[in-house]
């Protein structure tokens, strides 16, 4: 039997380096010979995907419960392709996850435990590295562009909520990485976390919130 697939997710605030990490470490565990694949939530491409583009572009207007269900959807589309490459024995490096979608929806006011509910019987990551930095950091790292969510107000709102989020998860999976440091040492510490997870992946893949 292959040794299945590690899931990792990174999850944090809008220019945290979310995006540079994942391509990092997919192309640094593809050298190493570990078969990796990146993949990143919202997926804009699917029919789902387009729907969710255009409400962040501002193009649309949904109700908040409605976007909330799409951007799960848009997961759950792409579930068993993630479960497959998993236990094909090939890591998933997804870049944002369903803790992106309570966090952006609760701050709006809906409920937690609504927001957790579509959610529930994802494939559950092995590991969330929450890429922390200060909002006035994330500001200083560029101006914002125009998309929905993009202001510094629902910025701080959605770094509180993630750290209710991050608690309900557990330490054990959740780990906080300090992402104000230049790009290589975020990286060396990532890399340095996955390798422990390698180590000890077994089992089959868990289910979210279940
Ligand atoms: P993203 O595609 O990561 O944009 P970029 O990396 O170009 O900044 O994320 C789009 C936005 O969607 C981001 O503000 C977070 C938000 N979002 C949700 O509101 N719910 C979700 O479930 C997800 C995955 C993202
Ligand atoms: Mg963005």
């Amino acid at each position: 039997m292959v040794k299945r697939g590690a899931f990792i997710v990174f999850e944090g605030l809008d220019r945290s380096g979310k995006s540079t990490q994942v391509a990092r470490l997919v192309e640094s565990l593809n050298q190493s010979g570990e078969k990796a694949v990146g993949c990143r939530f919202p997926d804009r491409t699917t029919t789902t995907g387009k729907m969710i583009d255009s409400y962040l572009a501002q193009k649309s207007e949904l109700d908040d419960h409605a976007i909330h269900l799409l951007f799960s959807a848009n997961r759950w589309e792409r579930s068993q392709a993630i479960l497959a490459d998993l236990e094909a024995g090939t890591t998933v490096v997804c870049d944002r996850y369903a803790f992106s979608g309570i966090a952006f929806s609760a701050v709006k006011g809906l409920s937690y435990t609504w927001c957790q509910s579509p959610d529930i019987g994802l494939p559950l990551p092995d590991l969330v590295l929450f890429l922390e930095l200060a909002p006035a950091a994330a500001a200083l790292r560029g101006g914002f562009g125009n998309e929905r969510y993009e202001t510094s107000e629902v910025q701080i709102a959605v770094k509180d909520m993630f750290e209710r989020i991050g608690s309900d998860v557990g330490s054990e999976r959740w780990k906080v990485l300090d992402a104000g440091r230049d790009v290589d040492a975020v990286e060396k510490d990532v890399r340095g976390r996955v390798e422990e997870l390698l180590k000890k992946v077994e089992g089959p893949v868990g289910k979210l919130w279940a």
